[in-house]
């Protein structure tokens, strides 16, 4: 659970430090037939690895001894996150083969390939709270949907680059958009992260800001590198999966589309 990234003071930065305060107000089970959510057991190596690569985000707990409390707190937890798949072993062969010495909680994630673990002296003090926090946190999808807690996750994963869809989710044209930007996500898989961020909401008005954008200009793809703040943005009317891909691969070549790069230049020669 290390935050610390490189010390650059972006407002995003400022949110994952201020991230722990805000964690009791995330919410939302996605939309969506609540199914009811089952704890697997995994029993052998084959059926632990078939499990971990088909789920975008697996949480499993690898236990030598079953009897620990930290036991009934992981499954209890399994029906408050109906997007993470719950896993569970206590089967020799399988610790070994994810190198595990001592009783551990695994997080596995596709959108990054990264496994975060919960071991040691942090599994011995575990309680709920901290439990969910912790998946809060890393708990990113193909397309994770911004907001102070997850923007911890983002920023502590080794992907640069950020990819961000900003719109309003309440308005018409959030579906279908959605729709293809996660077709985008999937191509684009372990090279970029895709963020949603929704422009309805009050507590992200700091962060379209961040990227110069008007209410007019939304819908707007915008993208983010970490390690040196860079970012564009680009109103779009239609989300394509080719406009993020060609925004994507033009980002890394060193083009800056956005008007906004150039009426910041008008306005600090106004201003001048
Ligand atoms: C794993 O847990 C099951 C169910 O409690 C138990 O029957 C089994 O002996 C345990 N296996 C090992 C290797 O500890
Ligand atoms: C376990 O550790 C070995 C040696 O460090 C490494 O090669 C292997 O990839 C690890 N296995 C997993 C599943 O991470």
């Amino acid at each position: 659970m290390d935050t610390s990234h490189p010390s650059h003071l972006c407002l995003f930065f400022l949110m994952c430090v201020l991230a722990p305060e805000v964690a009791t107000e995330v919410e939302e089970p996605s939309d969506g037939p609540a199914a009811t959510q089952e704890l697997t057991w995994l029993t052998d190596v084959p059926a632990a690895t078939a499990f971990i690569a088909a789920a975008e985000v697996a949480l499993v707990g690898f236990f030598q001894d079953l009897e620990l409390p930290v036991v009934s707190i992981f499954r209890d937890m399994v029906q408050n996150f109906q997007d993470v798949s719950f896993g569970i072993s206590n089967i020799s062969d399988v610790l070994t083969h994810y190198n595990i010495t001592g009783n551990t909680i695994s997080l596995f994630r596709l959108a990054d390939n990264e496994q975060v673990n919960l071991e040691g002296e942090v599994i011995e003090s575990l309680n709920a709270d901290k439990l969910s926090h912790f998946i809060e946190a890393h708990n990113l999808q193909l397309v994770t949907e911004y907001n102070a807690v997850t923007a911890v996750g983002l920023f502590s994963s080794n992907i640069e680059i950020h990819l961000l869809l900003v719109i309003n989710k309440a308005s018409p044209e959030y579906k279908e958009n959605m729709h293809r930007f996660q077709k985008a996500a999937k191509l684009l898989q372990g090279k970029a992260l895709f963020v949603l961020l929704d422009s309805g909401k009050k507590e992200n008005e700091k962060a379209v800001s961040y990227f110069k954008l008007k209410k007019s200009q939304l819908p707007a793809l915008t993208i983010y590198r970490t390690v040196d703040d860079k970012w564009d943005a680009l109103p779009v009317t239609e989300v394509s999966v080719e406009r993020v891909q060609n925004f994507y691969e033009g980002f890394l070549e060193g083009k800056l589309l956005s008007e906004n790069h150039k009426s910041e230049e008008k306005t600090s020669k106004v201003e001048l």
